[in-house]
């Protein structure tokens, strides 16, 4: 089958486009291939294409979306519905990633949010990616909704996917502990979409790792794995309050996800992060060295 990807040089499109091309004929677009928020050019690529399906990796960032708001309404929300108005005209499937930051995180005690929650989300990236499912739920009746959250992969310079590199650097890592959330291998992500798509459910899903952590978790957790000492976890990991960060957007304080739709499809939960994480960093040492 062919399967279209936007945003394909992303954390998660590089692994969408990775995984698919062993069985399937790619078109991994990148940002300077297609810009999604080109109608035009959108409805051009896809007739012309054919794909059969149409994954949307393509996202402008959290803090990113805080600063240029318009920016942010124009690919996470008419970007994605460009893709789903497109995929509906030529009947093909699409498959919009999306986020926990949809919740607003008030939540107290230890629960998960499920899609029987209602989003109310609290920065400009959670508004734009619930406006953006909304969108192509409403161009498109062959939708999968992903929501995922915290994803970690070789590739991308976030806190997830890089503090096991600062702390192998000696680099100290300052970790908030204060806000939680599901984390994701995006290898996990990727092979979990894949059992999902041929299923034909058309749905809300939340895909992520079992268990929680706040971002101090993780890094405790990533210093363990590497086998560091107390004292060297006391040196390098400096726990901080979220108010003490300066990040452009606000983050919901608790959001934990979980996937009621696949439990009702049999999946099983995805293994625990601590586990994907050990893979993880295994993988991207065993490729550095
Ligand atoms: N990463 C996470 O922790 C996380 C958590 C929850 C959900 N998600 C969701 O997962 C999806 C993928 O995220 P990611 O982490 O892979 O993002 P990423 O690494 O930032 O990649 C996004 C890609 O989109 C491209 N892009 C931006 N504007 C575009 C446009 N107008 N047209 C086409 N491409 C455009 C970017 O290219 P340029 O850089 O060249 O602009 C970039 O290559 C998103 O829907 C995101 O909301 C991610």
């Amino acid at each position: 089958m062919k399967i279209a990807i936007s945003g394909a040089a992303g954390l998660v499109g590089k692994e969408f486009a990775r995984h698919f091309s062993n069985e399937h004929q790619v078109l991994a677009l990148k940002h300077s291939d297609l810009d999604i928020t080109d109608a035009q050019a959108v409805s051009r690529l896809i007739f012309d294409e054919r794909p059969a399906l149409i994954i949307n990796c393509a996202v402008l960032g959290v803090d990113a979306c805080e600063l240029e708001t318009a920016l942010a309404w124009s690919v996470n929300v008419a970007g994605a519905e460009n893709l789903a108005k497109a995929a509906a005209e030529i009947n093909a499937e699409v498959l919009h990633l999306s986020t926990n930051y949809v919740f607003d995180g008030k939540r107290k005690g230890d629960s998960f949010y499920t899609v029987e929650d209602a989003p109310n989300p609290i920065n400009v990236y959670g508004q734009t990616k619930l406006a953006g499912e909304r969108a192509v739920r409403a161009a498109s009746r062959r939708s999968f909704i992903i929501r995922t959250s915290w994803i970690f992969g070789i590739g991308k310079k976030n806190f997830f996917s890089t503090a096991h590199r600062s702390l192998k650097a000696a680099r100290q890592v300052r970790a908030i502990t204060d806000v939680w959330a599901s984390s994701t291998y995006v290898r996990d992500l990727v092979l979990r979409v894949a059992e999902i798509l041929p299923r034909r459910h058309y749905s809300t899903y939340h895909v992520v790792n079992d268990g929680l952590c706040s971002y101090y978790d993780f890094a405790l957790e990533a210093a363990r794995i590497l086998k560091f000492s107390d004292a060297e976890v006391m040196q390098l990991i400096e726990p901080v309050k979220s108010s003490a960060t300066r990040q452009n957007a606000q983050r919901p304080r608790y959001t934990p996800i979980r996937c009621i739709v696949s439990d009702e499809l049999g999946f099983s939960a995805l293994r625990d992060w601590r586990e994907a994480l050990a893979e993880y960093i295994h993988s991207d040492c065993t490729l550095n060295e």
